[in-house]
């Protein structure tokens, strides 16, 4: 077990895969603000370099150091490579704090359709399972190796209502957040020596680049309109103050759950 510390003098180094837009920027530029030097990886080509020079200028603005690189988060070399590097800029004996698993990368396709070309297949499957939800535990396993993780840690992983509804085109999506949920809780009982948690984060509809690209989105948003007690659609910015909030040491005690942050939309009959 690692030793106990106090509260202020818990280490503030934040890693945030997919730092560069939704809620991973929005909680990189918050935790900044918190007094947390922020890791990021994203995976950004030209065209939107721009968001991710964003969220780095908003870190670097609140006086905190912004180190972004620019991978595939499923690659194992890569994700080695990053970590010994992160290894390297924290002292030894401080931690990651806050790890966020924040990425939007899977294949929206039909189980059941006719012409086997644009129905779901293997490959689409296995990617989508791989990015979204086995690289959880790949990365958590590559900081507990470089003793990355220590009392207090926090593990996020963004989940949403697709673990457990059904979203047309949605299935290798949802596949993927049952695994990071089921991920979650065997996070959250192997880590209890290391004195870190593990909690899921299922966020309400929020409007980001991922969530235009799923087909009918526009109707995912008319209903969480109608059905949100706060007439509004979740924003990236409520999601990362909950990260905020769940990041304090007095959340200790709330570990393997899966926690809605969405104003109580999905309690409402829609
Ligand atoms: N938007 C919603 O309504 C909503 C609701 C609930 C849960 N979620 C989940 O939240 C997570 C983030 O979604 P978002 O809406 O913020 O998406 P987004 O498109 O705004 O951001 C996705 C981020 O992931 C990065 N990324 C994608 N693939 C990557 C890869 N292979 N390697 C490294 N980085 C990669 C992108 O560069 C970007 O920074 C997803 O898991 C999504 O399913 C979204």
């Amino acid at each position: 077990m690692n030793k106990q510390k106090n509260a202020a003098d818990l280490p503030r180094y934040a890693l945030i895969l997919g730092s560069s837009s939704g809620f991973g920027g929005a909680a990189a530029v918050r935790l900044a603000k918190e007094g947390y030097d922020i890791f990021g990886v994203h995976l950004d080509r030209r065209a939107t370099m721009p968001m991710a020079e964003e969220v780095i200028g908003k870190i670097e603005a609140a006086g905190q150091k912004a180190v972004f690189y620019n991978a595939n988060a499923a690659d194992e070399e890569k994700r080695k490579e990053i970590v010994a590097d992160i290894r390297r800029q924290i002292p030894p004996g401080d931690y990651i704090r806050v790890f966020m698993h924040s990425l939007a990368f899977g294949t929206l396709k039909p189980v059941i359709e006719k012409d086997p070309a644009n129905a779901l297949n293997k490959a689409n499957v296995e990617m989508t399972l791989d990015v979204m939800a086995h690289s959880l535990i790949y990365w958590v396993q590559e900081l507990y190796w470089n003793d990355l993780l220590g009392h207090g840690s926090r593990v996020f992983a963004m989940t949403s209502h697709g673990s457990t509804n059904v979203v047309p085109m949605y299935g290798a999506v949802s596949a993927a957040k049952a695994a990071l949920e089921s991920y979650i809780r065997q996070l959250a009982m192997e880590l209890r020596d290391v004195g870190a948690t593990a909690n899921a984060i299922k966020a309400g509809v929020t409007d980001t680049p991922a969530l235009r690209k799923i087909p009918g989105h526009e109707r995912m948003i008319r209903t969480a309109l109608g059905r949100n007690p706060a007439g509004r659609l979740t924003t990236p910015e409520d999601v990362a103050n909950a990260i905020v909030a769940l990041s304090s040491i007095n959340a200790q005690w709330i570990n393997g759950d899966v926690i809605s942050v969405d104003y109580g939309e999905n309690i409402v009959d829609g």
